[in-house]
């Protein structure tokens, strides 16, 4: 039986971390979740394990996007897909620097440019997976933070765009995370552990779709606007003041 009145919903990233995450708990609720991801194996084994509906999409490619929305607009549609290259701005690669521009903004502007007319007349709940970097300067990621700073500022403006409709808009800030993103920001999978997550007291994938189920799952007269979900061993500020050398 499902456990809300929304009964559809799609989430981008779904092939592993966070993504996949939400689709379990979404699914194990009752409804019907579209997964999108690049990588069939893992979409079509997380559609044998959940009853999830496999889509294999590339979130930068129009053709893609058109394709996940055509004829179906979700009630739920959760931003999640996301990657991360760690590389200072001073050396970063072009190629680097574009992907996540393409993959962490413009794929979420076009997507919701294509869902939110229906979404308008009808009603639904928008869930995109900002971070801390986008609400606090972190050290080692600007292009990172620049995406996820522009999510932030997309979803104030949005909010007031379309504040009288029956769309509700969250957008969940989570700090450090176990998934596979480090071993992206680090260039290899077992530096970016190394580095990132061995020895450390993180946040779960499940602990950030408990979030977005608090979110999805309250009564219709309230917005959860915004989620800052930390490791409780983690926290966020400092001031660097340097002497002249
Ligand atoms: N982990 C953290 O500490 C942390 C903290 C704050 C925010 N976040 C955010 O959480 C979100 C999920 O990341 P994660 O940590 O769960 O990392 P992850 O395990 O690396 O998952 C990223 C997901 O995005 C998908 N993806 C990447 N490029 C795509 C594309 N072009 N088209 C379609 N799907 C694409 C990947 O699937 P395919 O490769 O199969 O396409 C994968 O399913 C991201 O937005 C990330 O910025 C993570």
């Amino acid at each position: 039986m499902r456990e809300t009145s929304y009964r559809t919903a799609l989430v981008t990233g779904a092939s592993s971390g966070i993504g996949a995450a939400i689709v379990r708990d979404l699914a194990r609720r009752g409804l019907e979740v579209h997964a999108v991801a690049r990588r069939r194996d893992a979409l079509t084994a997380l559609a044998r394990e959940t009853g999830c509906i496999a889509e294999v999409a590339d979130v930068t490619r129009p053709e893609d996007r058109a394709a996940l929305l055509r004829g179906f607009v979700p009630d739920i549609l959760v931003n999640n897909a996301g990657t991360s290259r760690g590389a200072p701005l001073s050396s970063a690669a072009a190629a680097d620097i574009d992907v996540q521009v393409e993959v962490n903004l413009r794929a979420v502007l076009h997507l919701l440019n294509l869902a939110l007319p229906r979404m308008r007349s009808r009603g639904g709940h928008v869930v995109t997976i900002g971070s801390i970097a986008g609400l606090h300067p972190l050290p080692g990621s600007p292009v990172y933070a620049a995406t996820k700073a522009a999510i932030h500022a997309m979803h104030g403006a949005l909010r007031l765009e379309l504040v009288g409709s029956r769309v509700r808009l969250t957008e969940i800030c989570p700090g450090r995370v176990d998934t596979e993103i480090f071993g992206h920001a680090a260039g290899d999978a077992a530096k970016g552990r190394a580095q990132f997550l061995d020895g450390y007291e993180v946040l779960r994938p499940e602990d950030v779709a408990a979030a977005v189920w608090y979110a999805v799952s309250q009564p219709p007269n309230v917005n959860v606007g915004l989620i800052e979900l930390t490791p409780t061993l983690q926290a966020v500020g400092g001031l660097q003041t340097l002497k002249p050398q």
